[in-house]
């Protein structure tokens, strides 16, 4: 066997001639692989959160082939390893309270084993940022490929979108417009292919958002899961890591301030998800870069450009077939921050060429399908460190209101009464939602697009002001008050919110208050005792113990931050 000479990391566990040495070459030989792949050649870790309990996922298996094919092609040595996978919606209680396992998982998978770089297999709501958070606290070369939207859901002659029309039918059904038979019908409508949700949900808003970081190839958010040129940027994506390990390129010189502001300027101009404020708060904790909740607003005045569901009316194949991700950034280069990408050029590379093929589905900058759709960031006595809600997908009449609270206490509690005929609402009661927040649900489910009461449904009333310490799925919508921080869990005013008080909104000027004297305020805080959790033990001890608040982006306090050290000793 030959040495190389360049001060490879991967040459601390494979260039050794010694004992050591011969254990890490000898156990990875019993798959075949001959001598000379241990010659100092770049190791590629392909990070793969393929499950078939992650259906959004199901298709990275192919994918990482695709990723070998280049990794090989251009000299590169790959080897796939598995990560948790996270399955939005098939996990209990929430998805989001492993988002941070995940990023543990990645992170120690990373500096444990003797790779030189990382390809990252995601896609799904939390495995994007799950496993992005977990290689910027290594910072080794890393690149990502998305699993890819499905294909446009299809039933009775017209496209339905996931999540967005699961929602819009079970409130049909509540207010007795559509049949069960119906809606169970349109199920398999729905899902008709592998990919992520085929709506601008989380998981389209972050794959557009690393498009928009440059941690990705371009078109790398809007292909289809099933077509074969996603294929084919895999294959692209194994040739050009093993180039960025040579460039030594990491995440810390892409993932700067500039390529957050250029996710949040994406974000409000795809529609994209309020849940991508907990991502990029974390992942930017973890970078180093100082980023606030308050610094969402930068995207405040940017207008909405894709019409894709839930903010407006087509899926992700109409998106990817107008020409995706390169037009939108083509529309922004104004406003673009100058930022370099995996190519090792700027950002605006990705832009160059791109070229519109349906005006209705991305709209040009001065001619939108909203204006100023950017997340608002909300403040006050009742979310002292803010709260949030995205203008383009609730009702312009309800960001401007002043009502009385109807208060759950519990999700349990609300459950129970949402659908009683008696229940004392009207189209301007504010319900208000307590106890799931990060440590109080636990994990910061996406409930807070509760429903609509049953009574008030019937009367046709779609839209409410919602507010609790709850997330909501990227693919709802509704003029829902969101990540209310602190939470009532945390002792947040939150909690001592009854049933009558008057609550006070407004998006334009970036309020939620609550309309109760401090002295008042000051006695039910006396009086108020936190709900004993019943998770004593095990990762959602640890969870409930270490989380941040939601203006801070969820992570574990011990895990913000990073760690580039060698790791020296050996395992024998
Ligand atoms: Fe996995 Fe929507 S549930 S992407
Ligand atoms: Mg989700």
């Amino acid at each position: 066997m030959t040495q190389d000479t360049k001060p490879r990391r991967n040459r601390a566990w494979y260039g050794k001639l010694d004992r050591d040495g011969f254990i890490h070459r000898s156990w990875m030989k019993n798959q075949g692989f001959p001598d000379h792949v241990f010659d100092g050649r770049p190791i590629i870790g392909i990070c793969n959160t393929w499950s078939e309990l992650t259906p959004c996922n199901s298709g990275l298996r192919d994918l990482a082939e695709g990723v070998k094919r280049g990794v090989w092609e251009a000299g590169g040595f790959p080897v796939e390893f598995p990560v948790m996978s996270l399955g939005e919606t098939q996990m209990k209680p929430t998805a989001m309270l492993f988002r941070n396992l995940l990023a543990m998982d990645v992170e120690e998978s990373i500096r444990a084993y003797g790779m030189d770089g990382v390809v990252l297999l995601g896609g799904c709501d939390k495995t994007t940022p799950g496993q992005l958070m977990g290689a910027l606290s290594v910072d080794l070369p890393a690149i990502v490929v998305s699993s890819g939207p499905m294909l446009n859901g299809k039933w009775q002659g017209k496209d339905i979108g996931s999540g967005t029309d699961v929602w819009k039918f079970s409130e049909a059904v509540r207010a007795g417009e559509m049949t069960l038979q119906d809606f169970m019908a349109a199920e398999s409508g729905m899902s008709r292919s592998k990919g992520v949700c085929m709506t601008m949900g989380t998981a389209s808003t972050m794959a557009s958002l690393v498009e928009a970081m440059g941690m990705s190839l371009p078109t790398n958010a809007a292909l289809p899961a099933v077509d074969a040129r996603r294929m084919a940027l895999a294959h692209l994506t194994g040739r050009r890591i093993v180039e960025m390990v040579e460039e030594d390129l990491r995440p810390s010189a892409i993932m700067t301030r500039a390529a957050f502001e250029n996710a949040i300027l994406a974000n409000a101009a795809v529609g994209g998800s309020t849940n991508a404020v907990v991502h990029l708060l974390a992942m930017a904790g973890r970078v180093g870069v100082d980023l606030t909740l308050k610094d969402i607003e930068i995207g405040a005045g940017i207008p909405l450009l894709v019409n894709c569901m839930p903010s407006g009316r087509y899926l992700m194949e109409d998106f990817c077939y107008a020409g995706g991700m390169p037009v939108v950034l083509k529309e922004l280069a104004a406003h673009l921050r100058p930022a370099t990408t995996v190519l090792g050029k700027d950002i605006s590379a990705y832009a160059a060429g791109a070229e519109c093929f349906n005006r209705d589905v991305i709209r040009p900058f001065d001619d939108p399908v909203k204006p100023a759709a950017g997340i608002r960031v909300l403040k006050g006595n009742l979310a002292p460190n803010g709260a949030i809600v995205k203008p383009s997908a609730a009702t312009p009449a309800l960001l401007e209101h002043e009502g009385l609270a109807h208060v759950f206490e519990t999700i349990e509690d609300m459950k129970a009464n949402i659908d009683r005929e008696d229940l004392p609402v009207t189209p301007e009661t504010i319900l208000v939602l307590k106890g799931c927040g990060p440590k109080g649900y636990p994990g910061m489910p996406e409930v807070g697009n509760m429903p609509i009461p049953a009574a008030l449904v019937k009367q046709g009333v779609r839209d409410m002001i919602r507010v609790s310490d709850a997330r909501m799925s990227g693919t709802a919508f509704g003029t829902v008050i969101l990540h209310v921080s602190p939470e009532a869990q945390a002792g947040g005013t939150l909690a001592l919110v009854r049933t009558g008080d008057r609550i006070r909104v407004s998006a334009a000027q970036g309020v939620l208050e609550l309309l109760v004297d401090e002295a008042e305020l000051a006695a039910r805080r006396a009086a108020w005792v936190p709900e004993e959790s019943p998770y004593t033990r095990g990762y959602a001890r640890l969870y409930i113990d270490h989380v941040l608040q939601a203006d801070q982006g969820a992570d574990l306090d011990f895990l913000v931050g990073k760690d580039t050290r060698p790791v020296t000793r050996e395992s024998h």
